[in-house]
């Protein structure tokens, strides 16, 4: 017989991201931040690649990328709405964590299972950070998919890749329930 868990259950039945713009201080400490990366890291890992990399980012790092995405948004002619958006995105913040995408060279590990490894990490980091009480949300941007941003900004490599970044702090409101999705829609049963 299976041994439940009710309290992870009914955690995960019921999580729900923070909206970034929403989170305010204080934010986690150093110890809660390495529990944090320590249950990110305990994510299905096939070969045990270890294809990801955690970048934490505080305040003066996010300052310091809010001007580089102006910079680098106004000399590639992104549209100035975006520029202010992705802008505000880290200015306003007051801790994040870059989970970047890391493959390495695998005989046997597509690269696809790599950074999809990548984007669970993103997940396990959201969860445990609500799970410990912080208001948390998983947001990207054109600018962690832009190479020249994350390469001088992140000091990416050029196989590399920004699988998100983890916005964490204290919540201010609880945001209404999100549609979930209608699962006999997605779902199919395969009796035979
Ligand atoms: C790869 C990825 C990137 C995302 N980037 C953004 C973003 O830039 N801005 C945003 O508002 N939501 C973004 N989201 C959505 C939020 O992280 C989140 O899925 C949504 O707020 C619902 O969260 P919940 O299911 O925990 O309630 C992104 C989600 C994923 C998976």
């Amino acid at each position: 017989m299976p041994t439940p868990n009710p309290s992870a259950l009914e955690f995960l039945l019921t999580r729900r991201s923070r909206p970034a713009k929403t989170l305010t201080g204080p934010v986690p400490s150093h110890d809660e931040v390495m529990t944090i990366l320590t249950a990110a890291a305990r994510t299905p890992d096939h070969g045990k690649l270890e294809p990801w990399r955690f970048i934490v980012l505080e305040k003066a790092a996010l300052q310091r990328l809010a001007n580089l995405v102006t910079e680098i948004g106004s000399t590639t002619n992104v549209e100035p709405e975006k520029i202010t958006k992705m802008h505000g995105q880290f200015a306003k913040a007051d801790l994040a964590i870059a989970v970047i995408s890391s493959p390495v060279d695998s005989p046997k590990v597509p690269l696809i299972e790599q950074q999809h490894s990548a984007g669970a990490v993103c997940l396990a980091m959201v969860n445990a950070a609500l799970a410990m009480g912080w208001g948390a949300n998983w947001l990207s941007g054109w600018a962690s998919h832009d190479p020249d941003f994350i390469r001088q900004g992140l000091d990416c490599d050029a196989n590399e890749t920004v699988a998100g970044f983890i916005h964490l702090g204290t919540e201010t409101n609880i945001p209404p329930e999100r549609p979930r999705p209608d699962l006999s829609r997605i779902t199919t049963w395969v009796k035979s």
